[in-house]
């Protein structure tokens, strides 16, 4: 099978990433071809994301230079594999979380795909040595991770497996630019990769502070939406710290190098995050703010989806 004029993607998943990836790859004028094995799946999938699309452009919203129904017809659903793949450059794979789902979805694919197609993965936890160790040619592979909801929040990091060619990261690093995705490279393979990484210092930190009665959930809430929060959507750490000395970086890291290292050196260890009574409190207070029954918190996933989008679009006009 040849891998086609570079115009076809295909989504392999139709869940709540797989049908992101498909807006953006479309919003970006590509052909997209959403395959789930689940039968009616990749249906309820075109349905749904037409659905959005039109939302997205009443909201005036839509993202990429085509209307709804132009990107609309560039989309088909597919519950043949083979079918699915036919005239694809780049494949898009987002099932189930589970290494042995997704290696043999990989053994399947690479039986249907010729050698040059770039065989990607949006796993959140799985480092790309292990996702794809049953492939063969494994140059063409690397993890693309997104970040819940694509569509508004727009980085990907490429995460590359050893043998992943320097020319596959680059495609893919061109592919996200062109659809309007804000894509990093990692330079080798690491669990969490770096979002996560960073996002598990932070939650470690703040649950800590709270389980040792230094602060409550609310306001270590507060302390990022209305402070760290506020500059880290525009500016990250590293350019936050080269911004707060008159003289930048080297000269932040004279006047608070050293109160830093002391307070890393005062973190404990990993914090109990379940069983504990400390644990439990968290949990109960918690849902005093914001009960977790299904009601309450899709209005809280709602406020939030509208808030960055509100925020995406301001991020746009600077
Ligand atoms: N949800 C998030 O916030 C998020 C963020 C970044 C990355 N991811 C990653 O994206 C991937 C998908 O997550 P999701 O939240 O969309 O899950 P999901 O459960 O919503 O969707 C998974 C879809 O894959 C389909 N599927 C399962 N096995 C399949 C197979 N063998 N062939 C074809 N389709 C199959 C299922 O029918 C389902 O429609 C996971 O690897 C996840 O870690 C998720």
């Amino acid at each position: 099978m040849s891998s086609s004029d570079m115009r076809t993607i295909t989504v392999i998943g139709s869940g709540l990433i797989g049908r992101s990836w498909a807006m953006v790859f479309l919003s970006g004028g590509f052909s997209v071809k959403i395959y789930d094995n689940q039968p009616g799946q990749s249906a309820k999938a075109v349905t749904e994301i037409r659905k959005q699309l039109q939302e997205l452009q009443d909201a005036r919203m839509l993202r990429g230079q085509l209307d709804a129904t132009q990107q609309l017809a560039l989309l088909s659903g597919y519950e043949d594999l083979a079918l699915a793949l036919e005239g694809a450059f780049f494949i898009q794979e987002s099932v189930f979380e589970q290494l042995d789902v997704k290696q043999s979805v990989f053994q399947d694919i690479e039986r249907l795909v010729g050698s040059d197609v770039i065989l990607s993965s949006s796993t959140s936890c799985l480092v790309p040595s292990k996702v794809f160790s049953k492939v063969q040619n494994r140059s063409r592979c690397l993890v693309s991770h997104p970040v819940n909801p694509p569509y508004y929040v727009k980085l990907v990091e490429l995460v590359p497996h050893p043998d992943t060619a320097a020319a596959v990261m680059d495609a893919a690093h061109s592919l996200m630019t062109t659809v309007g995705q804000a894509p990093v490279r990692l330079r080798k393979e690491i669990d969490g990769f770096a979002l996560n990484r960073v996002q598990a210092a932070v939650i470690a930190e703040s649950w800590r502070l709270v389980q040792d009665g230094v602060i409550s959930v609310e306001d270590i809430d507060l302390v990022m939406s209305e402070g760290l929060g506020m500059r880290y959507a525009f500016i990250g750490p590293m350019e936050t710290m080269h911004l707060n000395a008159p003289a930048g970086l080297e000269d932040y890291m004279q006047r608070y190098g050293e109160g830093i290292t002391r307070i890393l050196t005062s973190f404990g260890p990993v914090p109990d995050f379940s069983g504990s009574e400390g644990a439990k409190s968290i949990v109960s207070d918690m849902c005093q703010l914001i009960p977790g029954d299904q009601q309450h918190l899709l209005a809280r996933m709602e406020r939030r989806d509208r808030l960055l989008m509100g925020l995406a679009r301001l991020k746009k006009d600077h």
